[in-house]
């Protein structure tokens, strides 16, 4: 953490008095700090408590009341490594969603060209509420790294999630992002996400529940690490807003195959988690097909193994991860398609674990290698397993 430049934004919790130790560990780690406090925020702790830890002014204002100076929001933005609000409120959490710019953490926030964390702290049914989640995703969406709450006592008295991360975790995410930021820059990077629609007719195609966020969720983290990816998905209802990720969405398998090998010779890894259809219909009917009879067979023909062929066209240097989804002898399973699709490394979910698999936020996954190696991880939100593979994934090729 020595000499990193880390600027925290405080918000009205009580909360607020973990980021006073917060500050105490950035600072005997070696980082600079500086601070930036909602008005609000001064209800909870003192300027005077922050500034002496962090041994920085700190910013309350547009402008110093006493001298009429302007605190230069840009040129916090451009001081920063890294800007972390902490606590972040359901309030600062919507005006940061939705651009509504009233105090100089949001303008700080608005101008800030770094990577950007934020903590959330509030009450359980303030933290599920729609509108706190639909912010969050917002934030998500462009770019900003959530650090999710814990679970426990909170302020009302009442029990349950939406406690701010404790400061020490805190931390470790902050000096994890130092050590990691730069681990895969320079590599390429091509991903897959979600299902793949295969037409029967204009209008009707065979798919599948795949959501494509296990996909986007590693795409993400990719980036973070400083790879150039590209990410190949099939019809979702997410959006990329990351500068680092290249977004090409397909249709059918068909189209998928061809976006993913027309440069696949260039990229370092490769990581198929596109829930591909295995089967298409053998004839896309030209128009409409209309209900004339009481029975309707569709034959279904394979389609091209995407990751099979990948494997066949493999070179020494390429890192290849491919995905599997099994209800029954999983690890069995898991191998063999490793073996089959000469992969460096197999994701094994399976359907029998309940929040694991598609169209959930959760997934839980163990993580197989070509020496037989199995790597199993708990229940986690699909960002943390896309972090616990990434993790994986730069282990393995930089050994
Ligand atoms: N896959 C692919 N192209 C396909 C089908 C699957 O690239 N046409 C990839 C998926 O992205 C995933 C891996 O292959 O990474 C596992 O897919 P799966 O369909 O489970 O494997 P299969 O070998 O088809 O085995 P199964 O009999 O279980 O369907």
């Amino acid at each position: 953490m020595k000499g990193k430049k880390i600027l925290i934004g405080v918000c009205g919790s009580i909360a607020a008095y973990k980021t006073a130790l917060l500050i105490r560990l950035l600072v005997k780690a070696g980082a600079e700090v500086k601070v930036i406090m909602t008005p609000s925020a001064t209800d909870f702790i003192t300027p005077l408590t922050l500034s002496t830890l962090s041994k920085n002014p700190v910013g309350l204002n547009y402008f110093n009341t006493q001298t009429g100076e302007w605190a230069n929001h840009v040129e916090y933005g451009l001081w920063a490594d890294v800007f972390i609000v902490a606590p972040a409120t359901a309030n600062t959490l919507g005006k940061m969603a939705n651009g509504i710019c009233d105090n100089l953490l949001i303008a700080t926030y608005l101008s800030a060209k770094c990577s950007v964390f934020f903590a959330p702290a509030m009450d359980l049914d303030m933290y599920i509420h729609p509108s706190t989640k639909r912010n969050i995703d917002l934030l998500k969406s462009y770019g900003n790294q959530l650090i999710e709450v814990g679970h426990g006592e909170l302020a009302s008295g009442l029990s349950g999630d939406g406690r701010m991360e404790e400061p020490e975790i805190i931390f470790e995410t902050l000096r994890n992002f130092f050590l990691n930021s730069n681990s895969l820059k320079g590599k390429k990077v091509l991903v897959t996400a979600g299902p793949t629609y295969e037409a029967i007719d204009p209008v009707r195609f065979v798919g599948n529940r795949s959501s494509g966020k296990m996909g986007f969720a590693i795409a993400d983290q990719l980036a973070l690490r400083g790879a150039e990816v590209k990410l190949v998905s099939g019809p979702t209802s997410l959006k990329n807003n990351n500068q680092n990720i290249q977004l090409i969405v397909v249709e059918s398998a068909e189209e998928m195959f061809t976006a993913c090998m027309s440069d696949f010779s260039k990229m370092d890894v490769i990581v198929m988690s596109a829930a591909v259809a295995d089967y298409k219909p053998m004839e896309i009917a030209d128009q409409k097909i209309k209900k004339k009879s009481d029975e309707l067979s569709i034959n279904l023909v394979p389609t091209q193994d995407i990751l099979k062929q990948m494997g066949v066209m493999k070179k020494g240097n390429q890192f290849l991860v491919g995905f599997a989804l099994e209800t029954e002898n999983e690890v069995a399973n898991a191998n063999d398609k490793l073996s089959r699709k000469n992969l460096d490394l197999i994701v094994l979910n399976s359907l029998n674990d309940i929040g694991a698999g598609f169209n959930s936020d959760t997934n839980k996954i163990t993580i197989i290698n070509k020496a037989g190696q199995q790597q199993s991880f708990e229940m986690k939100s699909k960002n943390e397993v896309a972090k616990d593979l990434v993790n994986v994934i730069v282990e393995s090729i930089t050994k």
